[in-house]
């Protein structure tokens, strides 16, 4: 399967727990709290797209109170992409190491975050997963499950990725995957971003984990979901998904045994340390940092 290279993995370091919020009044007040109270080590940055409801100065209020609350003030609703693509910025900009998504409205519940981050300890990416043994959903109508379901078979098929819940918006990346899968050019606005991220840190060679959750359906406030962000997000699978076999068809064919894996960890236990698949390409360092520590090859 591989070369027996292993990768190690450094401590995780600063945690930054990233909320993007547009209308959340009711909701960002108990997620802040919660994720505090779940892993009092993470800090937050809520990334507020000037919300009509308030919602950033209740942000503002909680970051008064509380160091290790921060708030971006955004101009205005630009999608979830752009809300996370300021944040992470902000964070790496600020020193973080982990960058976690995390919706608002209480559908990824902190209590799962030291599982998610558990299994970072062994990854460069960690997907909470709704679509693999042990995950589920709670309180979703069965056309949204439809919807998501599909969504995530059609990313997979078009995309070659074995990912399971490639659409989930609940994960932990490490600060080097972020800057090493290209965040600079991702236009990605709506929900079709997840996808995205995923495919390319697949691409990139990143190990990508996923971790069983509970997605619990939002009590308060609505689903900023809408027919043009389906639409985005059908649009751009299918042309990556051609460009992609376009690609393989003009002679860029991977190597057998190299399609981009990912697997399911064990939620108790941290992931072991793995290599990339065979033949796929070395881990993008940074300038001027070690992403990824691995053994030292002893000069021969
Ligand atoms: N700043 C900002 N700007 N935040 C936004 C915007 C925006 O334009 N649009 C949505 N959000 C925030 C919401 O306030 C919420 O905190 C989070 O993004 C998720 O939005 P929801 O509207 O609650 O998403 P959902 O429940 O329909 O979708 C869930 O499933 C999707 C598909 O699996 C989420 O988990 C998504 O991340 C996921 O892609
Ligand atoms: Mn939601």
């Amino acid at each position: 399967m591989n070369d027996g290279e292993q990768r190690t993995y450094r401590p995780l370091g600063k945690v930054l727990v990233i909320i993007p919020t547009y209308n959340e009044a009711e909701n960002v007040v108990p997620i802040v709290r919660r994720v505090r109270a779940a892993v009092p080590e993470a800090e937050i940055l809520v990334a507020d797209d000037n919300s009509p409801d308030g919602t950033g100065k209740l942000a503002d209020e909680l970051s008064a109170a509380d160091p290790a609350v921060h708030v971006l003030h955004r101009k205005g609703k630009e999608g979830l992409g752009a809300a996370y693509l300021a944040g992470f910025r902000w964070g790496i900009d600020h020193g973080y190491d982990v960058l976690v998504e995390m919706d608002a409205d209480g559908s990824h519940q902190p209590e799962e975050l030291p599982r998610l981050l558990t299994a970072l300890k062994g990854a460069d990416l960690v997907l909470g997963s709704r679509w693999i043994p042990g995950g589920r959903v709670v309180n979703w109508p069965k056309s949204r499950e439809y919807i998501s379901r599909g969504g995530s078979t059609y990313s997979r098929l078009m995309l070659g990725v074995t990912i399971r819940d490639v659409t989930g918006g609940y994960r932990a990346f490490r600060k080097e995957t972020l800057l090493g899968l290209g965040m600079d050019d991702v236009a990605s606005a709506g929900y079709c971003f997840q996808v995205d991220l995923a495919w390319r840190a697949v691409k990139a060679g990143f190990h990508v984990v996923e971790v069983p959750i509970t997605f619990v359906e939002r009590e308060r406030g609505d689903s900023k979901m809408s027919r043009n962000i389906v639409a985005e997000a059908f649009l751009r699978v299918t042309a990556w998904g051609m460009t992609a076999r376009a690609g393989q068809l003009t002679g860029r064919r991977p190597a057998p045994g190299d399609e981009p894996g990912v697997r399911a960890a064990d939620p108790a236990e941290p992931a072991p340390p793995a290599a990339p698949p065979a033949g796929s390409p070395s881990v993008p360092a940074p300038a001027g940092e070690a992403p990824i520590e691995r053994p030292s090859q002893s000069p021969s």
